[in-house]
């Protein structure tokens, strides 16, 4: 009982913070009204808060600053996400590699949601980036921009289109936008491949496929193992979490009530109606996994060249090292030719 009064206290406080942290300039009340009726539309706002939190970070491992204006509405609860920090930086230095050369002017986002790259990496000028996604995500996206109390300007040439990717007809679009199959391109599949069933994870791959010459590379963040697999790492982890949250609530709780004092009544009675739009529940929406990435993409006409769980010493920048736990891997591949 005593514990749940704290995590209620500690909720608060932390919704309050949240609330004096964000600037009513960032607010654009109303412009993103209809994407929060899809919760996969919506997961890429929800995915992008946490790129503007991080950015805030004393220390962050990138900056975005156009992550809180395409955050829009949501606001989330104001935590560090070390998992998708580290997945930001780890796909924004493997972009950056891939195009460093010149050879590769063509950087394809499939699902591209809110993403800000084009306006934030070091790519050549002349370089291409085509962000795909639903309509009303490309929609609220655009607007935001449009809206934005400062002018963002991308660092390369930058191609939106509305596609659905279940529809093989996306390719045409590309196409359309000026993309060139015979020239060399990278592709990063970033928070899509887990939303999508099986029968559609291979049927984007034989439009990708049809795409790509051989130097060009594929990026996909996916998850390995059923969701029943995990569970009883999921209940260790949770376990530990409340052990510590326990050992440092006794000191934690003087500044606790001493920030739940300086929240207002209206910031209280906020709460409760907010917490359903603070916390929705994207896993509910994971509908693949994948327990062996190399035997699965073999059978597309991929080779994996290299596949990194997340927290791994080559994916944890010292802030989240758990790759026992993480179910969550990163995969590079490039498409087998000559078969
Ligand atoms: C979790 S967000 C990831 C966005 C971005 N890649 C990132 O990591 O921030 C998932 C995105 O997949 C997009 N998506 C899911 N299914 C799609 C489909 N069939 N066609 C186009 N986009 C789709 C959603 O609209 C959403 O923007």
């Amino acid at each position: 009982m005593v514990l749940v009064w704290f995590l209620g206290l500690a909720a608060v406080a932390t919704v309050c913070r949240l609330r004096r942290s964000k600037t009513s300039s960032e607010k654009k009340t109303g412009s993103a009204a209809k994407i929060n009726e899809d919760l996969v539309a919506y997961s890429s706002q929800i995915i992008c808060i946490r790129r503007a939190v991080e950015s805030e970070q004393e220390n962050p491992l990138f900056v975005d600053p156009l992550a809180a204006v395409l955050a829009g509405d949501y606001e989330g609860d104001g935590k560090r996400s070390p998992r998708i920090s580290i997945r930001t930086k780890y796909f924004d230095d493997f972009l950056e590699s891939a195009v460093s050369t010149g050879t590769v002017k063509q950087i394809v986002l499939p699902a591209a949601g809110m993403d800000s790259r084009a306006y934030r990496l070091v790519v050549p000028e002349d370089a291409t980036t085509y962000e795909i996604d639903q309509e009303i995500v490309v929609e609220t996206k655009e607007k935001l921009i449009a809206e934005a109390s400062e002018a963002f300007v991308p660092k390369c040439h930058l191609k939106r289109i509305r596609a659905d990717l279940n529809n093989k007809n996306w390719g045409e679009k590309l196409i359309e936008a000026g993309f060139k199959p015979s020239e060399p391109s990278v592709w990063l599949l970033e928070g899509l491949l887990y939303y999508l069933t099986e029968d559609q994870v291979i049927s984007l791959f034989q439009t990708i496929s049809t795409l790509l010459t051989e130097e060009s590379t594929l990026l996909a963040s996916l998850t390995r193992g059923s969701r029943k697999d995990n569970r009883g790492k999921r209940f260790n982890l949770r376990i530990k979490a409340c052990i510590s949250v326990l050992s440092k609530l006794s000191v934690r709780f003087r500044d606790l009530t001493s920030s739940v004092s300086r929240c207002s009544m209206a910031d209280i009675d906020k709460l409760d109606s907010k917490r359903p739009a603070t916390a929705p529940s994207l896993t509910s929406k994971f509908k693949w996994s994948c327990d062996k990435p190399e035997e699965f993409f073999s059978s597309l006409n991929f080779t994996v060249v290299d596949s990194v769980p997340v927290g791994s010493e080559k994916a944890n920048y010292g802030i989240w090292n758990r790759p026992d736990v993480s179910s969550v891997i990163y995969v590079s591949m490039k498409p087998r030719t000559g078969d």
